[in-house]
């Protein structure tokens, strides 16, 4: 690959991806980044292109089912091969399954699994045909166990880091490298989105910072390492949730999602 790509990154308004795009930018790697708000998208294109690279913003609600084939439709259309491609965009909801509204339930299913895994079909082959690519899906440390309060969240990364890692293993040695990431708890816009800014995961377990999160993401993807844990005490952690029965493992989930006092 050289040393000007183009990268696609979703949720690339705010938050993590906001911090994955700076630091592509910076590397001058060309952009397409899509969220749903279009002024935010805009405003950090402008600043971007500070970096002396092109950035093309798409505002896009990718929880709905035709949006990934039109995003893919539109970079092959303006003649853009996608070189790395961050399936970053993401949400989680707290509150008890069986009160929570049907219209959050599919959103997260839509985008946190429907998106992200018709993107990486769509974006996969034209880089296994150039026999180059990368290709970096955003899970969390809540994919290594269940979750109550936020089953159906935990569910959905569970998915990303079971489909990622074993597309991983099905590339390998093609020249296209499939990585699975894991942030712990950050401080970003998620918590308010969620409903889970004041649960004992953030108030009292500590989250790490956006910019640094982002930094192990772009090392990972750029190792093209199959999997990546942010922080060294959210990789004990998830290590730990092999090892522990698993009724205890939920009960300590649960525990974290609680209101802190
Ligand atoms: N923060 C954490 O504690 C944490 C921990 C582990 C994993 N993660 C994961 O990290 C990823 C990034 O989250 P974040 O913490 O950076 O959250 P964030 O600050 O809320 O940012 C989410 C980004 O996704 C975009 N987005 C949300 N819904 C979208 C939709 N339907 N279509 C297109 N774009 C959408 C948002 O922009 P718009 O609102 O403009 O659409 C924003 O750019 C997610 O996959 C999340 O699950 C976060």
């Amino acid at each position: 690959m050289d040393a000007s790509r183009n990268v696609l990154i979703t949720g690339a308004s705010g938050g993590i991806g906001y911090e994955l795009a700076k630091l592509f930018a910076r590397e001058r790697n060309n952009l397409v980044l899509v969220a749903r708000s279009g002024d935010k998208l805009a405003q950090v294109g402008t600043a971007l292109q500070a970096n002396g690279v092109t950035v093309k913003t798409i505002a896009l609600d990718l929880a709905q089912v035709p949006a990934p084939r039109f995003l893919f439709d539109q970079v092959q259309r303006e003649g853009v091969a996608i070189d790395i491609l961050i399936n970053n965009a993401g949400f989680g909801a707290l509150g008890n399954f069986a009160d929570m509204p049907e219209e959050q339930i599919l959103g997260q299913i839509n985008l946190n699994v429907v998106a992200l895994t018709q993107l990486t079909r769509l974006f996969l082959p034209p880089m296994l045909a150039r026999r180059s690519g990368r290709i970096m899906n955003v899970a969390s440390t809540a994919g290594f166990q269940p979750g109550p309060l936020m089953a159906v969240y935990y569910a959905t990364k569970a998915y990303v880091l079971s489909f990622t890692e074993a597309i991983a293993n099905e590339v390998h040695n093609s020249g296209v490298t499939v990585t699975c990431f894991c942030p712990g708890p950050t401080h970003t816009g998620f918590g308010k989105r969620a409903g889970n800014d004041q649960s004992r995961v953030f108030k009292q377990l500590g989250a790490m910072n956006a910019d640094k999160v982002a930094l192990d993401g772009y090392r990972a993807v750029m190792e093209g390492r199959a999997l990546a844990i942010s922080g060294i005490h959210n990789w004990a952690v998830a290590q730990s949730t092999r090892f522990a029965p698993r009724k205890m493992v939920t009960a300590i989930s649960r525990w974290v999602s609680e209101k802190a006092e």
